[in-house]
């Protein structure tokens, strides 16, 4: 029973998530290296395992127009949980150069597929950068192989694979232990533990930790040699994943297909662009949401509202958003507000945004049903045009307990009349409230009733054989029924769609009800999710852990396709301190989206609340509001070419192995480094600069750093970020917030690389609002490049007018010689120094930002 020619490492377990024992597993025809016949618990690498030579057998395979087919039959071997699908057919679409579909699928019957559509071409690819291995022995198995490096990439011959209607199972060894991606959950490291770590997903609301959380993305990234691929897989069931030793991956859902898409790459950033492509590229926020944002659960009248939006202001510290919450509402119900506490509301909103702010308001997918009758608009117009979901009958609504005094109803995203409904509540809630922009949180959906009211009725939906490592003791837990039905499907197949069904109707309503470009935030995200909305993290906790953590959720989000996304600055349960909050808020500066929120009943934590934390946060997001030209570049970049705007020190530097491991430290695109203070009462940071040359951000002084680590001095005002030799960054003058430096001077910094090194950047503007500034090209964009003693801007495409906006001040960093003259566009320039640090500041220009220009050093 325990055979010798299967390494330990690369075993399958045979009883995930249960305890087994000699006989159990000898039933399952699985082989058993226990040291008892007793029960035994799997904690590390399993006992029971299955046998290679379980699975399939090949029975055809055929050339077709868009690759191959193969055709598979079931061995005869012990069921797992029964209704196992025998006949099994492999589509291999060779898609894209870079990209193959493997699809694993039953050809008898329809079963359930993700509606995200990703274009199949009728053709192969001319030129993969992949080929694939079939091997018939001892079972079925394929490899998906790097033509140009001959490097296996994803090897199923490891086995383990089960294709049943309420579990399906595929294992592959992977090239390296380098594994990134699937989320949403917290943990520690951003290259995953692939020691037997194992963990599920399936939307949640859960406060963060290292379970299931909130969004859902199936989607990973790996390291092979210094080249990277990446792998969705389009399956919306409740699914999880163990990392072993092998290294590999063993993957199993409870629904759908398995449906494989690989990314070649081969550069990491390479990998993120063709899979955004696939899945659809990142929303283009609008200008203001690159600045300051504040909200709080529980400022719970206006009077603390504006209060903390005052002393915010009073102090000098940027902000551009407010947020409402609940407690902005009337008994927590959508599209009220509460006209005692918040009296004065509507004026108040409107006063702050004719001073240059925005307002985003909170929505929940859960609708008050108990309400006197006419009380309350909303819900009947809701309930006239049936907008929301049914039971298993697909008649009864289902009726849950969400934040209202009553029982809820939940929207249907997916029916057509209840896009509508919602697009008209919020046009309709905008004649009072100016918001704009919509938050859509507790969109898993959320449910404080198990399932509903009435509970859940036990059958394999709602209580399947096999459930996932997911939080809660069902499925159902702190939802709805999985036997509940929407447009899309019931909810066992689409439950972890709810959010991402909400988020395309909100854009569509937000930019009928405000006119302009707008901003989603979404709690729950599927792939794909991020054309339409954004993401935060969730409920953290003021903690030092969690500060450190959420670096990798938002490299992680980068990697989905999400790049705009943070956690709640200061953190969100228990009350923050001084000192953790200082430091949050220099992390969150740079987060790309950058919000202090706070939970009901804590402390006060906004940057008003003290002097200290008002001053350091002004310091640190004067940096970021310095910087927004170039971050709203990047989102432009993400948008059109599907860039990560965080960007891990891997994406960037794979071929330094030492990169690999690092998420303590981040990028903003490939010129800015960030090296945030993540310990209590620390006042260094222990920073790596890879192989480049980086220039101090305050003084433009070179680091005698390269390849290296040094313990670099932070104490609390400061957190140290770096500019990467090769980089021109644009600027601009800060103000308290966007709409006032959207109007100021602008800059640019030349960060001079290695000799031969190329030396560029590029600049995007536009009008910061309208919805269509890119697809109408109503935008500026250019390139800037140092080459031969000269900074030249090229125009690209200039067809926004700027209201005469101009770079007025370049700065060259890292520059060897003094110029003895400087002239700009053939004209003698006087105004510059240079100073001891090597760096030349040319001031006084009028260089418009329409037009291209040289200056000659
Ligand atoms: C959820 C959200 C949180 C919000 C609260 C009240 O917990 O995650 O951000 O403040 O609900 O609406």
């Amino acid at each position: 029973f325990c055979p010798n020619n299967i390494r330990v490492e690369e075993r399958i377990d045979c009883y995930p998530l249960e305890d087994t024992n000699k006989d159990k597993c000898i039933s399952r025809g699985c082989y058993w290296c226990g040291e008892s016949s007793k029960g035994e618990k799997q904690d590390n690498f399993p006992y029971c395992f299955i046998p290679k030579s379980h699975g399939y057998k090949q029975i055809s395979v055929s050339d077709t127009n868009k690759g191959q087919r193969v055709t598979l039959e079931r061995r005869n071997t012990p069921s797992w949980f029964g209704e196992d699908i025998n006949r099994v057919v492999i589509d291999f679409e060779f898609q894209e150069n870079h990209r193959l579909r493997v699809k694993i699928f039953d050809p008898s019957k329809e079963r359930f597929e993700v509606p995200l559509d990703i274009p199949s071409p009728n053709t192969k690819a001319p030129n993969p950068l992949y080929r694939i291995e079939l091997t018939e022995e001892p079972a079925f198995g394929f490899k998906v192989i790097r033509t140009t490096t001959n490097q296996i990439l994803y090897d199923s011959t490891i086995g383990g694979m089960i294709i049943s209607d309420k579990f399906l199972q595929i294992a592959g060894k992977l090239a390296s232990n380098k594994v990134y991606g699937f989320g949403e959950n917290e943990h520690p490291t951003f290259a995953h533990d692939t020691n037997w770590k194992r963990w599920g997903i399936f939307a949640r609301d859960q406060p963060v930790s290292p379970t299931n959380l909130y969004g859902v993305h199936p989607f990973f990234t790996s390291i092979d040699g210094s080249n990277m691929f990446g792998v969705f897989i389009k399956n919306s069931h409740a699914q999880g994943i163990q990392l072993t030793p092998a290294p590999g991956i063993i993957y199993h859902t409870i629904g759908g297909i398995l449906d494989m898409y690989f990314f070649l790459g081969p550069s990491p950033s390479n990998v993120v662009s063709q899979f955004t492509e696939a899945i659809g590229r990142p929303f283009f926020p609008p200008y203001w949401g690159m600045g300051f944002q504040l909200s709080r659960y529980g400022f719970n009248s206006l009077q603390n509202m504006s209060l903390a939006v005052q002393r915010t202001r009073q102090y000098g510290v940027p902000l551009d958003v407010l947020y409402g919450d609940i407690d902005v509402f009337r008994d927590n119900l959508d599209f009220t507000y509460d006209e005692v506490r918040y009296a004065g509301l509507p004026e108040y909103i409107k006063k702050i945004r004719g001073e240059g702010m925005k307002y985003i308001q909170i929505q929940d997918p859960c609708i008050s049903n108990g309400e006197p009758a006419g009380s309350y608009p909303p819900y009947d117009r809701g309930q006239a045009a049936d907008v929301w979901v049914k039971e298993f009958d697909n008649v009864t609504n289902a009726e849950g307990k969400v934040w209202p005094l009553n029982n809820v109803f939940f929207p249907d995203y997916s029916k057509q009349s209840c896009q509508e409904w919602w697009i008209q509540e919020n046009i309709e809630y905008r004649k009072t409230i100016e918001f704009d922009g919509i938050w859509i949180d507790m969109n898993e959906p959320a449910n404080f009733a198990k399932g509903s009211t009435k509970g859940c009725r036990d059958n394999p939906l709602n209580r399947p054989l096999f459930k996932p490592k997911i939080m809660g003791d069902t499925l159902y837990d702190k939802t709805v029924c999985m036997d509940y039905e929407t447009v899309l499907g019931s909810q066992y197949d689409t439950h972890s769609l709810y959010g991402w069904s909400e988020a395309e109707p909100s854009l569509r309503a937000m930019r009928r009800a405000t006119g302009k470009r707008s901003l989603v935030v979404s709690r729950s995200t599927y792939t794909g999710a991020g054309k339409y909305a954004v993401h935060w993290l969730g409920d953290n906790k003021s903690q030092w852990d969690d500060l450190a953590r959420s670096i990798i959720g938002c490299l992680e989000f980068n990697l989905f396709g999400i790049p705009y996304v943070g956690a709640d600055i200061c953190g969100f349960f228990d009350d923050t301190t001084l000192e953790l909050c200082t430091r949050w808020h220099q992390l969150g500066a740079f987060y790309t989206f950058s919000r202090n929120h706070n939970a009901i009943r804590q402390q006060d934590q906004d940057p008003g609340v003290h002097p200290t934390l008002a001053t350091f946060t002004k310091d640190v997001l004067e940096i970021r509001y310095t910087l927004i030209p170039f971050l709203y570049t990047l989102f432009y970049e993400a948008h059109t070419q599907g860039h990560t705007v965080m960007r891990s020190l891997m994406e960037q530097f794979i071929k330094d192995s030492e990169t690999h491991n690092i998420d303590k430290q981040f990028m903003w695109g490939s010129a800015i480094l960030i090296n945030p203070v993540l310990e209590q009462g620390a006042s260094t940071v222990d920073v790596y600069f890879p192989d480049d040359r980086w220039y101090t951000w305050s003084t433009g002084v070179e680091v005698p750093f390269r390849k290296q680590r040094s313990i670099i001095s932070a104490p609390l005002n400061v957190i140290p970020i770096y500019m990467r030799g090769g980089s021109i960054i644009p600027t601009q003058v800060p103000a308290n917030s966007t709409f006032y430096s959207r109007k100021n001077p602008l800059g640019i910094i030349v960060n001079q690389g290695d000799l031969d090194d190329s030396v560029k950047g590029t600049f995007y503007w536009d009008d910061g609002e309208s919805s269509d500034s890119i697809e109408s090209l109503k935008y500026i964009y250019m390139d800037l490049e140092f080459k031969d003693n000269s900074i030249v801007g090229t125009i690209q495409h200039s067809n926004y007018s700027s209201g005469g906006l101009f770079f007025e001040n370049v700065k060259v960093n890292g520059l060897q010689v003094a110029p003895v003259t400087i002239t700009v566009d053939g004209q003698a320039h006087t105004d510059f120094t240079y100073n001891q640090n090597k760096v030349l500041e040319i001031t006084n220009l009028r260089l418009s930002i329409e037009r291209s220009f040289r200056i000659e050093l």
